[in-house]
């Protein structure tokens, strides 16, 4: 059979998409359990990674609180743990097939994972302090600081962002992903791990949760990870992302792989949302006819499930394009075209994957 598939036996190995700051982007392809292995999951950092001593690292817990309090690593690990599985997706994912190109990195559709996260749950830390009645957003600050790329540069800055307080409930503070402590380009020692969220809700190296009476202005909650609404007022508000959109992506095959006529050929892949997929359909002609992919994974939410479909390929050689397209619980289904008001963020329409059929 034609296939130009990896050959076997050399390691798939995380991409380099920059050096310094390392981001560095999952090879989608080889999507194969439920969870992504630590080595292969996808790392985006802002900036340097800090240098973090886990035996004197310190969490501060601060603001609207009726006693601030500062909790060591150790003491966290002592606290009762939580685990859950969830899938993390930056919101440039897949940035590198908007037409025309956009600044930024430019991930294919590698910059997503799912792992099995454990830590303390954020309420019973935020218990421990006391929410003030007033208590409006919970701000996750990281160790690591630098000056953003983007123009007009607002100067040294960590990297910080909020939550809405009525978002804390699956939140943690994570210490471990798949049974592994972190590493230090995952956050070590300790990271926010918020379920549902793009990724930059997930606040690395943290070393303070600040409670506040008024929602955050921070660099990257307003200038950066934030867009435009329209509030029909004529006054479009500055939001700042939040939600995972749904989405599904196809694994295999590749762009422009080399599939044998007439052959029959599992296409693969996942998809995931804020809430739970409930079904992804498969198009081998432009989106004129669909057909029902079967699931590998149960629903779950924020989690993705990946997807298989038995293509029975043509047998006319020619050029082909591959559709997915998933739906989720809450009646959405995947759009045909980027929403322009997310510029270079939320890239979760249905992207054609063109494949060359031969003979
Ligand atoms: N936290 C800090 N402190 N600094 C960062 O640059 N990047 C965010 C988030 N948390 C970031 C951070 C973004 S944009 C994403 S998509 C996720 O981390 C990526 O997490 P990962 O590198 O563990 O995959």
């Amino acid at each position: 059979m034609i296939t130009n598939e990896r050959p076997s036996g050399i390691p798939p190995r995380l991409i380099v998409r920059e050096d310094q700051p390392a981001n560095l982007e999952s090879p989608f392809e080889h999507l194969d359990g439920l969870l992504t292995p630590n080595h292969l999951f996808y790392v985006r950092n802002h900036f340097p990674v800090p240098q973090i001593d886990a035996r004197t690292h310190k969490l501060a817990v601060s603001g609207a609180v009726r006693s601030p309090f500062t909790i060591s690593c150790e003491e966290l690990r002592a606290m009762n743990s939580e685990t859950r599985t969830a899938t993390l997706e930056c919101a440039g994912n897949g940035r590198v097939f908007l037409v025309p190109p956009v600044a930024g990195v430019q991930w294919q559709s590698g910059a997503v994972g799912t792992a099995e996260w454990t830590g303390v749950a954020l309420s019973a830390l935020l218990d421990r302090g006391g929410l003030h009645d007033d208590a409006c957003e919970i701000v996750f600050e990281g160790a690591d600081r630098g000056v953003p790329k983007e123009d007009p540069p607002p100067g040294e800055i960590t990297y910080a962002r909020s939550i809405p307080v009525g978002k804390i409930c699956d939140v943690l503070v994570a210490y471990a992903m798949n049974g592994e402590d972190l590493s230090p380009d995952h956050g070590y020692p300790i990271r926010a791990l918020v379920p549902g969220h793009y990724g930059m809700a997930s606040v690395k190296w943290l070393s303070a949760i600040h409670v506040t009476e008024a929602p955050f202005q921070g660099y990257f909650q307003t200038t950066d990870y934030s867009y435009w609404k329209e509030n029909g007022t004529g006054s479009p508000e500055r939001v700042p992302l939040s939600e995972l959109c749904l989405k599904s992506q196809i694994s295999r095959p590749e762009i422009d792989a080399l599939i044998a006529a007439g052959s029959s050929y599992t296409v693969r892949g996942a998809a995931w949302s804020s809430c739970h997929i409930d079904s992804v359909e498969v198009s081998a002609d432009d989106g004129n006819t669909w057909h029902a992919a079967q699931f590998l994974d149960p629903a779950q939410r924020g989690v993705w499930r990946r997807w298989q479909f038995e293509w029975q390929v043509p047998a006319t050689p020619g050029v082909r394009s591959l559709r997915s397209r998933a739906r989720d619980s809450e009646g959405n289904l995947q759009p045909d075209q980027h929403d322009n008001r997310y510029g270079s963020y939320v890239i979760h329409h249905v992207l054609p994957v063109r494949v060359i059929i031969r003979s």
